[in-house]
C-alpha cells in the first residue's frame, strides 16, 4: 500500500469541515479590518528564504525542502509566506498604491521538522501582513483583529504572549552583552548554541535543548537594551492594547525563530496543544522588504501566521470540553420507496437544495429499512420517506431521525418546515462524525 509521507496527511471529514470553517470565519474578520487576499506560489528560490527569514536560522540551515530545477537553479518550498508577501510587494511596487497595504493568506507552508501531535511536514497556515506602517496602531489593530477571531471561535482561554525585539540600531549593544554572558557558559552548551554565539548571538535563545534552558534563563534580555524610539513604540503598543481590555503577558525571552523580526514579537498560546502550544506567531519586520528592494520608507511590516492545524486542534478540545456535537451529514435524506419515484425524488431533492438544504438521496429500489438505517448512521438530521401515494396525495412522511418522531408534511410546505425544524432538532453525530 502507498502510504501518504511522514508529517503529511490527509484531512478528511468531519475534521476538514473545521478547517473550512476556520477559513470561512477568517476571511469574515479579515474583511472586517479592510484585509484582501494574496495567493503567491508555493515555490521560490532559495535565495528568498535564506535573505529574508536568515541564514541561521533552523528553518533555512536543517528544514527547508530545497531541490534543483533542470536549469540547476535552487528552488524551495516555501516554508513561510512572509518573505513571498513582502517579494511580492517589492515586485509589484504595492507601496505606490494609496493606502497601506493589507493581506491575507491561506495555505500549505513545508517544513522538515521532527513530526508530533501538532507538528507536521506539510501543514497549514492562515496569516496576514500589512505593510507601509511603523505605528503602532497598525500592531495594535493587529494583534484587536486575532483577539477577536480567538473569540469568535470561543477561544478566549489563548494567551498572548507580547516583547520587544528591537532594531538594527540597539541590536548591536545587547548582542556584545549576550556574547560576553555566553563565553564562560559556552563549554556547557550544546555544539548548534556554540555556532551560533558566534554567527548570530539572538538565535540561542530559540535553542530547544533542555540541558541548555537554565543557561538561557541567566542571559540579559533584549527590553534592557531597547534605544529610545523602540521603548516608546512598545510603549505605545502596551498602551492601546491596555486602553482596549486586551490581556497579554510580557515575555523577555520571547525572540521567534525567524531573523527578520523588529520591535513588537507576539505569540498565542493554547494549553490544549501540550509541547507544541505556539497557536501562531508573528510580530513586526520593519527592514525586510527594504533588503528585498523596496524604498526604506515603504519597507515597514507586521504580521502574523496562525498554525491552521494547531488552531483545529484547539477548537476541538474546546467543544469536546463544551459537549458540543458537529453536524456530520445531511440536512435531509430523501429514502425512495419504490424504484419508480426515482425521478420523483430527484426533482424533490433539486427543489430543497434550491431552498438552501443539504440533500442526500437514497438509491431508488433499495430496501426502505436500510435506506433508513443508511441515513441515521450517516448523521443526516431528516429522512423523507417518499412513495407513489404520498406524491400523489401530496404529503410526504419526515422522519426525524434523532428521535424517531415521525410526521405528514404538505409538499408545498416542505423547505419551509424543515428549515424551521433544523434550527430546533437535535443534533446526532452520526458514525462519520465520531472521531
Ligand atoms: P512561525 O512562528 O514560524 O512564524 O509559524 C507560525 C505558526 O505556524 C506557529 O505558531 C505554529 O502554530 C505554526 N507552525 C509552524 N511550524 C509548524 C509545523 N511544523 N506544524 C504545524 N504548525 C506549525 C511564521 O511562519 C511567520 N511567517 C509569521 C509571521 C507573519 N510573522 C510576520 N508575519
Amino acid at each position: 500500500m502507498i502510504r501518504a509521507i511522514k508529517g503529511t496527511r490527509d484531512l478528511l471529514p468531519p475534521e476538514s469541515g473545521l478547517f473550512e470553517e476556520v477559513e470561512t470565519v477568517a476571511r469574515e474578520v479579515f474583511r472586517l479590518y479592510n484585509f484582501a487576499e494574496i495567493r503567491t506560489p508555493i515555490f521560490e528560490t532559495t535565495e528568498l528564504f535564506a535573505r529574508s527569514v536568515g541564514e541561521e536560522t533552523d528553518i533555512v540551515t536543517k528544514e527547508m525542502y530545497t531541490f534543483q530545477d533542470r536549469d540547476e537553479s535552487s528552488l524551495t518550498l516555501r516554508p513561510e509566506a512572509t518573505a513571498s508577501v513582502a517579494r511580492a510587494y517589492v515586485e509589484h511596487r504595492l507601496w505606490e498604491k494609496p493606502g497601506l497595504t493589507r493581506l491575507y493568506y491561506m495555505g500549505p507552508m513545508f517544513r522538515r521538522e521532527r513530526p508530533q501531535k501538532g507538528r507536521y511536514r506539510q501543514f497549514y497556515q492562515i496569516g496576514a501582513e500589512v505593510m507601509g506602517s511603523g505605528a503602532p496602531q497598525v500592531d495594535f489593530e493587529l494583534l484587536e483583529m486575532l483577539t477577536l477571531l480567538l473569540q469568535r471561535f470561543g477561544l478566549t482561554d489563548a494567551e498572548l504572549l507580547l516583547n520587544s525585539v528591537g532594531c538594527p540600531q540597539c541590536r548591536p549593544a545587547y548582542h556584545e552583552a549576550l556574547r560576553k554572558a555566553l563565553e564562560p557558559r559556552l563549554p556547557r552548551m550544546c555544539a548548534d548554541c556554540q555556532r551560533r554565539a558566534q554567527t548570530n548571538p539572538l538565535r540561542v535563545l530559540d535553542c530547544k535543548v533542555p540541558e541548555d534552558q537554565p543557561i538561557i534563563a541567566e542571559l540579559p534580555v533584549l527590553k534592557d537594551y531597547l534605544d529610545l524610539g523602540c521603548r516608546e513604540h512598545f510603549q505605545q503598543v502596551c498602551q492601546l492594547l491596555d486602553s482596549a481590555g486586551i490581556r497579554y503577558r510580557l515575555e523577555p525571552r520571547l525572540v521567534r525563530g525567524l531573523d527578520y523580526y523588529t520591535r513588537t514579537a507576539f505569540e498565542f498560546v493554547h494549553g490544549a496543544l501540550g509541547s507544541q502550544n505556539s497557536l501562531l506567531g508573528g510580530g513586526r519586520y520593519d527592514g525586510l522588504a527594504q533588503v528585498l528592494g523596496a524604498p526604506a520608507q515603504a519597507s515597514q511590516g507586521i504580521g502574523f501566521a496562525i498554525g491552521e492545524d494547531r488552531f483545529v486542534l484547539a477548537l476541538q478540545a474546546a467543544r469536546e470540553k463544551a459537549g458540543a456535537i458537529v453536524p456530520a451529514g445531511s440536512d435531509v435524506f430523501i429514502a425512495p420507496v419504490g424504484a419508480e419515484v426515482q425521478s420523483a425524488c430527484l426533482a424533490l431533492a433539486r427543489e430543497l437544495r434550491a431552498a438552501g438544504l443539504s440533500v442526500e438521496t437514497g438509491e431508488a429500489g433499495r430496501k426502505l429499512g436500510k435506506l433508513l438505517e443508511l441515513a441515521s448512521r450517516t448523521g443526516a438530521r431528516f429522512a423523507l420517506l417518499v412513495g407513489e401515494q404520498d406524491l400523489s396525495g401530496n404529503q410526504i412522511p419526515v422522519k426525524q431521525l434523532a428521535t424517531g418522531h415521525q410526521q405528514s408534511v404538505e409538499r408545498a410546505g416542505l423547505s419551509d418546515y424543515l428549515k424551521q425544524a433544523l434550527t430546533a432538532a437535535p443534533v446526532t453525530a452520526g458514525e462519520v462524525g465520531k472521531s
